[in-house]
């Protein structure tokens, strides 16, 4: 069985959702509380055990880029100024993980940007990780997907629970339960049923873990839904071809390429953290007209 050493995350898109703030900054660097989005699923992927990320970008996304690069600049004015912490944290930062970054040409969909990534990923199985796609867990997400794998040495698909009448915004999954915990065999897949058709609540979240045979399946995908060569096409043919496993993984997951889903992310972190913690809640508190907010 062959390790996961490589993860993909497809950065590339438009992220019209979150215009104008988007115009010159991808949604991906956009803050939650200290950090920009990616930061965080990077530092997923690192405490994962992978060791190396793959950027699929597009024009206008070298700040994540360069967000993951020595700044030398920035370091020589920090230990001038002797600002030590701060100069070690980016240190931390640039030193994370090896990068490397393959250009989309066209916003051609998120299973085209994969596709992208064939040359540089080659012969193994390898991780992706949408870049607005926040999980939040005691074992890592793609940690947990990594163990099941090493189970199951076929593709996996981490799966979240949605209401039904939500369910047309997602990539759903019809399976049979396994005796694997969690775990559910593919049995067919459909991308953004229209109302009322959805073969179950079964969502497809931010999260693969893929069998390179995924490439040939996406370099034979026509466009589907909306134009766009799409990863669930991809993964209908492969599921049907070798084998897929679907994933209800543990944690909490943030669709922060979506307003809501962006200040959720925000509130629930900015509670655990050391500082802002305490002092948020009791504005929350104030805010919502609760007792005890002093
Ligand atoms: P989204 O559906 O969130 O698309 O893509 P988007 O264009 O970024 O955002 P909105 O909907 O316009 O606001 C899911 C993931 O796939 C990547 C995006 O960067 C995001 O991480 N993606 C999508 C690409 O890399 N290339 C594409 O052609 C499309």
């Amino acid at each position: 069985m062959k390790k996961v050493r490589k993860a993909v995350i497809p950065v590339a898109g438009l992220g019209t959702r979150f215009l104008p703030a988007t115009k010159a900054i991808p949604k991906e660097m956009l803050t939650i509380v200290d950090r920009p989005t990616i930061q965080y699923i990077v530092e997923e992927v690192v405490a994962s055990g992978i060791q190396e990320v793959i950027l699929i970008t597009s024009e206008g996304k070298s700040a994540i880029e360069n967000h993951f690069d020595y700044n030398y600049e920035l370091d020589t004015i920090l230990k001038e100024k002797k600002k030590h912490a701060l100069q070690e944290e980016l240190a931390l930062t640039s030193s994370l993980i090896d990068v490397v970054s393959v250009r989309q040409k066209k916003p051609l969909g998120l299973g085209h940007a994969i596709w992208m990534a064939r040359k540089v990923v080659g012969d193994e199985p390898f991780l992706v990780l949408l870049g607005d796609d926040l999980v939040r867990s005691q074992t890592p997400c793609c940690q947990q997907m990594i163990d099941l794998y090493e189970q199951v040495n076929e593709s996996i698909v981490a799966i979240q629970r949605v209401p039904m009448d939500q369910t047309y915004q997602y990539g759903i999954v019809e399976g049979k339960k396994t005796n694997f915990d969690r775990t559910f065999k593919v049995e067919q897949m459909v991308e953004k049923p229209a109302q009322g058709t959805s073969p179950s609540d079964m969502a497809i979240i931010g999260r693969y873990l893929l069998m390179p045979d995924i490439f040939d399946a996406l370099g034979n995908t026509a466009p589907g839904h909306g134009g766009e060569i799409q990863l669930t096409d991809a993964l209908q043919f492969l599921a049907a071809q070798r084998g897929m496993y679907a994933y209800e993984f543990e944690g909490k997951r943030y669709d922060a390429g979506d307003k809501m889903g962006y200040l959720k992310a925000i509130i629930d972190i900015a509670l655990e953290h050391p500082t802002l913690g305490e002092p948020l809640q009791k504005h929350l508190r104030s805010v919502c007209g609760c007792k005890n907010h002093t």
